[in-house]
């Protein structure tokens, strides 16, 4: 049978990857797939990248809007990154009736909506696998292998590096810069880390699943958004004695009145298997109503793992292409005109427990002070430790975790308890959660 022809746009760690897996997997894969796969076009700047990487035997160029609108090509795959150029092309593509294979989580996150709604009325797909958890077929199973069920709550460990950077200041109790450092040195980090370590692309890839998990737009700007810049290691070795570990989660919360997306540091009970993943693996914890708590596991970054999602993507993709576009699956898991408005909450409206660390004087009064003005905020106190003040030193810390509150209460009762003389600077507050 006649392959399918695809033109990959980035022949980077990923295409590359991709290109490697694609070949050595071909008869496999054309056993699934029902006819050969063949990358016949390659743009990337670098045409000696491209030509090493390929052995010459498939076109290369470095005009990537010459593939998107080459006749020959079924389908394109954009391994670009970023909202720039990418955006252009897959919009290209789509005009050209190309379906389109991407791992651009901030491309989809912030024009999601508009790249669907324009694949959707031009009768093409948009798959994108390789945008969420690397390797882990994340996608699927919230838009497949769980469409029985309610989808309560979804959290994950979502961003390798920050995964890692996190691991290695609780093993080492180093701090976060030097930490960082290290990461770039293996790799793990880019020179450029920002979306990383301040919790964008975590929450690029958060909002991605809270579109497929409950059927509403990409709300990107909507999300709350807090990275693990900020963090002490004094709060993970704490947080630890209280039998916490510190993981920056992605989350995706179905409340009554709205959703909860936010990414922030959050304690989780060092039992749960997901508060085990350690390095620059990933995990995706999903909440339902039928089936209960599952969780994935794998590689969330890498040429190979993430190259095993674009392919995956690819033969779902040459399976379905000559499907009617209405009995395909929907792109966003919902037929597209059952795609519900729910408005994302404000992170005041936020209900979670909390870890509070203060720094107070040694002395009469202060735990009753800080305990009265918990009690008359309605926030009830689930465990406390206050060391021993060091020898010569009058002050000392006192470390609380909380029951749930929303966390509009927790702001009052934090700036009245910053507030008492006897309280030494601000007040450290991490949310947690008991994924139960
Ligand atoms: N930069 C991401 C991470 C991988 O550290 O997990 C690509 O999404």
């Amino acid at each position: 049978m006649k392959p399918i022809s695809v033109g990959l746009l980035g022949i980077g760690t990923v295409g590359g990857g991709t290109f490697n897996v694609l070949k050595r997997n071909e008869e496999e894969i054309t056993r699934r797939a029902g006819r050969p796969i063949r990358i016949t076009a390659v743009a990337d700047k670098n045409l000696e990248l491209a030509r090493q990487v390929t052995g010459g035997g498939v076109r290369i160029t470095d005009d990537a809007f010459s593939v998107v609108s080459d006749p020959e090509i079924d389908i394109v795959i954009e391994l670009i990154g970023g909202y720039g150029v990418a955006r252009e092309l897959v919009m290209k593509a789509i005009e050209n009736g190309k379906h389109v294979v991407t791992a651009n989580k901030a491309l989809l996150a912030v024009h999601g909506n508009e790249i669907f709604a324009a694949a959707q009325a031009r009768g093409v797909m948009v798959a994108f696998e390789a945008a969420v958890a690397g390797g882990i077929p994340i996608i699927k199973a919230l838009r497949e292998g769980l469409s029985a069920n309610r989808i309560e709550w979804i959290a994950g460990i979502i961003n390798g590096t920050t995964n890692f950077i996190l691991s290695e200041m609780r093993d080492k109790g180093l701090p976060f810069a030097e930490v960082l450092k290290e990461a770039q040195a293996l790799g793990y980090a880019e020179a450029d880390p920002t979306f990383d370590i301040e919790g964008v692309d975590a929450a690029h890839k958060a909002t991605i699943m809270s579109a497929i998990a409950f059927g509403i737009p990409m709300q990107f700007n909507a999300a709350h958004i807090e990275g693990i810049t900020k963090l002490d290691s004094v709060d993970i070795t704490y947080a630890e004695q209280l039998g916490y570990r510190i993981k920056l989660l992605g989350i995706a919360k179905m409340r009554d009145a709205g959703i909860e997306l936010r990414v922030h540091p959050t304690l989780i009970p060092a039992k749960r298997l997901i508060a085990n993943v350690e390095g620059a693996m990933n995990a995706v914890m999903v909440q339902c109503d039928a089936v209960g708590s599952t969780l994935y596991y794998g590689k969330g970054a890498g040429a190979e793992p993430t190259g095993s999602a674009v392919i995956a993507d690819l033969v779902d993709v040459t399976r379905l292409h000559t499907a009617d576009p209405e009995h395909r699956v929907p792109h966003l898991a919902f037929q597209p005109d059952q795609v519900r408005d729910l408005r994302v909450l404000p992170i005041d409206e936020v209900i979670t427990s909390y870890y509070l660390r203060m720094r107070v004087d040694d002395k009469p009064g202060v735990l009753a002070d800080i305990t009265r003005i918990l009690a008359d905020s309605d926030i009830s106190i689930e465990a406390m430790i206050q060391r021993e003040a060091a020898a010569g030193e009058a002050q000392t810390d006192i470390i609380m975790l909380t029951h749930e509150t929303v966390e509009k209460n927790a702001n009052v009762a934090i700036a009245k308890i910053e507030a008492l003389s006897v309280v030494n600077g601000p007040v450290v507050r991490l949310r947690m959660e008991s994924l139960q």
